[in-house]
């Protein structure tokens, strides 16, 4: 039977399996459940420095194997987290999300980290596309460049990772890889919801923050968020492992976010939509997706996705 088992950042994980920040992991029993999970491990609800009510209902909506969200950033605060994530026997596997709401946010959430001896790994999310008003950080490269200066006088070498926006663009690709490969992250994340999208019942928006607008998950997002992985694959330091999240639905599109370079995957809308069961699923699905090629080990493939050649086109142009 072929191992699932992989690495991110030098910490060893059963599986590349684990929930997106926001879904199931707002409240403790969310995480005491995911905990208990196929999950090889979770990542928390993102926080800010102070607890935030999120913004008005209704604020997401599924359709399909799509969701829309609004949810300006519900959670807790951060010292609820730092308490649950401390408390655990594995916190060194963990993953605690923060979003800092201004630059000056980050030095502080810095300092409550460290107060608490937290030992984990942080991921800092650059693209909220729902806060009221703010931008979001990865779109502005000038900014982007700023927060990483910051982020890296208040958070120790290897400790942290950046949650990304989707891009577009081939050379804004090669210009957030510029400004990130200057520092010693940890991780990547890529990427988060499709900001600011729209969906329409009847002759109505669905949701109510914005006019509507949104950001999209789910699996039409996959093809935009395998391009992303596999553009950062190729243009960060290797050093700095992936985590690839986007529509993934079952364990054929785990398989191909690996060939696209990524350590570890996240499941959102479809955890979203489902129950916990989705794990050993889409773990069992990985398993025969990998016997099918006869690759026994995670690292066979990571990365080694095989580029299709003008001749290859000719004979397989019609699959
Ligand atoms: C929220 C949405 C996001 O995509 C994100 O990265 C952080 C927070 C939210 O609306 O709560």
């Amino acid at each position: 039977m072929a191992q699932l088992n992989t690495q991110l950042a030098g910490r060893h994980y059963i599986s590349p399996l684990m929930n997106a920040s926001g879904i199931h992991c707002g409240l403790d029993y969310m995480l005491d459940e995911l905990t208990h999970s196929k999950a090889a491990t979770y990542i928390t609800k993102s926080a800010t420095l102070q607890k935030r009510l999120g913004n008005p209902e209704p604020r997401y909506y599924n359709y399909k194997q799509n969701s829309l969200n609004s949810m300006g950033l519900p959670n807790e605060g951060i010292d609820y987290y730092l308490k649950y994530v401390n408390q655990d026997p594995q916190t060194a596997q963990r993953i605690l999300s923060i979003t800092p709401l201004t630059i000056e946010d980050i030095p502080l959430l810095s300092k409550k980290i460290d107060a608490s001896g937290y030992d984990g790994l942080i991921e800092i999310n650059l693209s909220c596309p729902n806060i009221l008003g703010k931008p979001q950080i990865g779109y502005d490269f000038d900014q982007m460049a700023h927060y990483m200066k910051v982020i890296d006088q208040s958070f120790y070498p290897g400790s942290y990772g950046v949650k990304l926006p989707p891009y577009f663009d081939l050379v804004h690709f090669d210009m957030v890889a510029q400004i990130l490969n200057q520092y010693p992250l940890a991780f990547v994340n890529s990427i988060n919801s499709v900001g600011n999208a729209l969906m329409i019942h009847e002759q109505q928006t669905v949701i109510f923050p914005k006019n509507g607008h949104g950001g999209l998950g789910g699996a039409t997002i996959k093809p935009i968020a395998l391009a992303n992985v596999h553009a950062f694959y190729q243009r960060l330091n290797k050093n700095i492992d992936i985590i690839g999240t986007g529509g993934i639905t079952n364990g054929r599109d785990v398989f191909e976010f690996i060939l696209c370079g990524a350590s570890m995957v996240q499941l959102g809308t479809v955890l979203a939509q489902k129950n916990l069961d989705i794990f050993e699923q889409i773990e069992n699905e990985l398993h025969a997706e990998m016997d099918k090629y006869d690759y026994k080990t995670i690292s066979e493939f990571k990365g080694k996705l095989q580029y299709i050649q003008e001749n290859d086109a000719i004979s397989g142009a019609s699959h």
